[in-house]
C-alpha cells in the first residue's frame, strides 16, 4: 500500500482523502510505499513479461482498483542513440527519449493516465488544470475518454496552435485569461480546494508525478539495466524532473539499480528560476513575474515543485543550465537535420543545455547521456514555418526550371 508524505514536515497523509499540499505547513506531498514488501515481488525479469508502458510498472503506481485504469496507451516511448549529434557536440554515447511519441505528443501522457484513474477512484465530477498547452492537450484526452468534464485554463494568445487544437477537439471546457501559466495555475488551484468534486491536475498532484516517474523505468529498461550517468530534463513547472528522479530513486531502493544519475535541468533564459538558484548556489528561488521565452511550454515564472526539483539536482549531484531561445532553435533544427527528430522548442533546450554543460565541464564527454525531448515538434509548427519557411523555393510547373533549381 501507499500513503502520501510532507517532503517539509513528514505529516502523513491517507490516500483515501484528497489532498494537494501539507494542511501543516503546505510543503509538497510525495507518494510513499512499503519498499521493503515491494522488493520481494518485482523483477525487471517479470516487467520485461508486459508490454513497455506506463502499466508495465503498476506495482510502483498508486492505483487501488486496477478495474478502473484509463489507458491511451501511454509510455513505451523510443529511446534513440544519436550518432550523427554526439559527433557534432563532442560526447560518446548520447541518447534521446522522444516522448513525442505518446498518444497526445507529450510526456504528460503518462501522469495523466494515472491522475484520471484517481478521479475516477475519487468519484469526483470534473478534473481541472492550468497550462502552457501540452496538460491542457493530455488532460482534455484522458478526461473525454473516462467521460468526466474537464476544465483547462490557458494564458491567452501565449499557447501553441497545436495544443490549443487537441484541447478543443477533445471538448474541453477551455478558459482563456489575460495572464500568465502562473497566475491560472493559482487560480485552479483555489477552485480545486473550494470544490472538492473538482480534481485538480496539476503537477502539484502527486499522483500525476508517480505516472511521469515511469520514464525512469523505461530508460533502464531500454538500457537492458544500465543506469545513464547523466539524465538532461527541460524543466518548466519542475514536476517532470523531480518525477524522473524518484523513479530511479525508487529502483535503486528496491536494489534493481547499482548507482543513481546526475540530473541536470534545463530552463530557458526569460523563465529560468530554478536554474539561477542552482547555479548561484541559494537555497530558494526568485520568482519572475513576466517569464518570456519562445519555449512557450516552459514559460513559467514561479514553478511550483521548485523545491523537489533543486533536492533531486542536489542530491544527484547534477546540475542546471540556462539556454537562449536562440540556443534553443538551433538544437531543434540540429536534432531534426541529423537525427530525424522532431520536437517542440521547450524539449529542444535539453540538448541545448547538453552542448553547453558539455562545454563548459559540467558533463564528461564520455559519460552516458540521457536527453528527454518532452513533446511532439507538431505540437507547434507556427515557429520552424515563420523562422525557417524561407528555405522553401516556388517554381512554375516547369521540368526545366524544376531541374535549374536543383542545380543551385
Ligand atoms: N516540456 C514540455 C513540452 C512541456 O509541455 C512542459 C510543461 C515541460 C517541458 C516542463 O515540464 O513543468 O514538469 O517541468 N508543460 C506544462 C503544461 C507546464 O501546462 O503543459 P515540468
Amino acid at each position: 500500500m501507499f500513503y502520501l508524505e510532507c517532503i517539509n514536515c513528514n505529516e502523513k497523509y491517507s490516500h483515501l482523502d484528497i489532498v494537494y499540499t501539507c494542511k501543516k505547513c503546505g510543503d509538497l506531498l510525495t507518494v510513499v510505499y512499503n519498499y521493503d514488501e515491494l522488493s520481494q515481488k518485482i523483477k525487471f525479469s517479470k516487467w520485461k513479461k508486459r508490454v513497455l508502458s506506463v502499466w508495465r510498472y503498476k506495482e510502483l503506481l498508486p492505483i487501488i482498483d486496477e478495474s478502473k485504469v484509463v489507458s491511451l496507451g501511454e509510455g513505451g516511448t523510443g529511446l534513440y542513440r544519436c550518432a550523427r549529434l554526439e559527433k557534432e557536440i563532442g560526447v560518446k554515447k548520447l541518447y534521446l527519449k522522444n516522448e513525442g511519441e505518446n498518444p497526445t505528443g507529450s510526456f504528460k501522457d503518462r501522469g495523466m493516465t494515472v491522475g484520471i484513474t484517481k478521479a475516477l477512484e475519487y468519484g469526483v465530477k470534473a478534473v481541472v488544470c492550468a497550462s502552457t498547452g501540452n496538460t491542457s492537450a493530455s488532460l482534455s484526452a484522458y478526461a473525454a475518454k473516462a467521460g468526466i468534464k474537464c476544465i483547462v485554463v490557458i494564458p491567452a494568445g501565449k499557447i501553441a496552435y497545436g495544443k490549443l487544437a487537441q484541447a478543443i477537439v477533445y471538448d474541453a471546457k477551455i478558459i482563456q485569461i489575460s495572464g500568465n501559466f502562473d497566475d491560472a495555475l493559482k487560480m485552479v488551484f483555489k477552485l480545486s480546494l473550494e470544490r472538492g468534486d473538482i480534481y485538480l491536475l496539476n503537477s502539484v498532484n502527486p499522483y500525476r508525478l508517480e505516472g511521469q516517474k515511469t520514464l525512469a523505468f523505461e530508460v533502464v529498461d531500454q538500457l537492458k539495466g544500465l543506469i545513464p550517468d547523466n539524465v538532461i530534463v527541460p524543466v518548466g513547472n519542475a514536476g517532470n524532473i523531480s518525477a524522473i528522479w524518484k523513479g530511479f530513486f525508487e529502483l535503486k531502493k528496491l536494489n534493481l539499480a547499482e548507482k543513481l544519475p546526475k540530473m541536470f535541468g534545463v530552463q530557458a533564459e526569460g523563465a529560468a528560476p530554478i536554474a539561477k538558484a542552482v547555479k548561484n548556489g541559494e537555497e530558494t528561488i526568485k520568482p519572475i513575474l513576466n517569464p518570456e521565452t519562445i519555449a512557450t511550454a516552459i514559460r513559467i515564472g514561479s514553478p511550483v515543485n521548485w523545491k523537489k526539483a533543486i533536492n533531486a539536482i542536489k542530491q544527484s549531484n547534477g546540475g542546471a543550465e540556462i539556454v537562449t531561445d536562440a540556443e534553443i532553435l538551433e538544437a531543434q533544427r540540429k536534432l531534426a537535420k541529423l537525427e530525424g527528430l522532431f520536437v517542440e522548442p521547450a524539449s529542444a533546450s535539453s540538448i541545448a543545455g547538453l552542448k553547453k554543460l558539455v562545454e563548459n565541464g559540467r558533463i564528461s564527454r564520455d559519460e552516458t547521456i540521457v536527453c528527454v525531448a518532452t513533446g511532439h515538434g507538431l505540437k507547434d509548427p507556427d515557429t520552424p514555418v515563420k523562422l525557417l519557411g524561407g528555405k522553401t523555393v516556388k517554381i512554375n510547373v516547369n521540368f526545366e526550371e524544376f531541374k535549374k533549381i536543383l542545380e543551385k
